[in-house]
């Protein structure tokens, strides 16, 4: 249910930390309680190593960047909302990709197409054009230090590790996924590993984020949490 009127003003929320830590269900919650337009820029990511997995220039072996770079000109990327999800399915191309990109194979590549500058170049480029009209939450790694260093709001979230495998196998599991929970242990540490060292937009958090632990928290009591937040700042009632 929406709690913000539209007299009210519209500001950007940025949502970053580690993976799996359910920043997609909490910032797509957010946008929905606001009436605001909400952007998964994983799945951006996704869809691009999708593409590469695809055209044989992505692999676990590594990336021919040279041919990577080659492709991006004719990925077109768009969200699209889907009634029967309640929210919005990434587009590549006219092909809805939203089942594809969440694959333990997209999800062992995307951390080496993300450190791809001209991969990074392109999709911030978009993603700072989404924004424009403020009303937007979106979560990521990077969103609050370099895609929006002026949002009015900026979390970054966080997880123990145990919690969010648990979290990240349950789901692949409930998609038919034959996973065990080692390989997404491993997936796991790997990419948070790859997130915070990486040269470009390695994902830190900014200076003015508020730390979110959700490990032992609801997304009821997440968002309780978030709507006091919204509330001191007169984003809502
Ligand atoms: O949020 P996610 O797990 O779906 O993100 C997939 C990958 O994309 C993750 O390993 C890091 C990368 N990513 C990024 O580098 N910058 C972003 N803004 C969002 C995701």
């Amino acid at each position: 249910m929406e709690c913000c009127p539209n007299n009210r003003k519209k500001i950007v929320i940025a949502v970053d930390g580690f993976s799996s830590c359910g920043k997609s269900t909490f910032a797509r919650e957010i946008a929905a309680r606001l009436g605001y337009i909400f952007i998964d820029t994983g799945a951006m990511y996704r869809a691009v190593t999708l593409c590469g997995l695809r055209a044989g220039v992505v692999s676990p072996q590594g990336i021919d960047r040279a041919g990577l770079e080659a492709l991006l000109d004719g990925i077109d990327i768009s969200f699209r909302f889907n009634p029967a999800r309640g929210a919005s399915d990434i587009y590549v191309n006219g092909e809805c990709v939203e089942r594809e990109i969440r694959s333990i194979e997209v999800s062992g590549c995307v951390s080496a197409v993300s450190g791809v500058a001209e991969v990074r170049r392109r999709l911030v480029a978009l993603q700072q054009a989404m924004g424009r009209d403020k009303g937007i939450v979106m979560d990521g790694r990077d969103i609050g230090t370099v895609v929006f260093p002026d949002a009015e709001l900026k979390i970054f979230m966080t997880a123990d590790p145990s919690v969010r495998a648990r979290r990240r196998y349950d789901e692949l599991r409930a998609r038919g996924e034959r996973v065990t929970m080692e390989e997404v242990e491993e997936n796991i540490r790997s990419r948070d590993i790859a997130d915070q060292s990486r040269a470009i937009s390695p994902l830190r958090r900014a200076e003015d984020a508020v730390v979110l632990d959700n490990s032992r928290m609801t997304v009821a009591d997440q968002m309780e949490w978030v709507l006091g937040r919204l509330r001191e700042m007169g984003v809502c009632e």
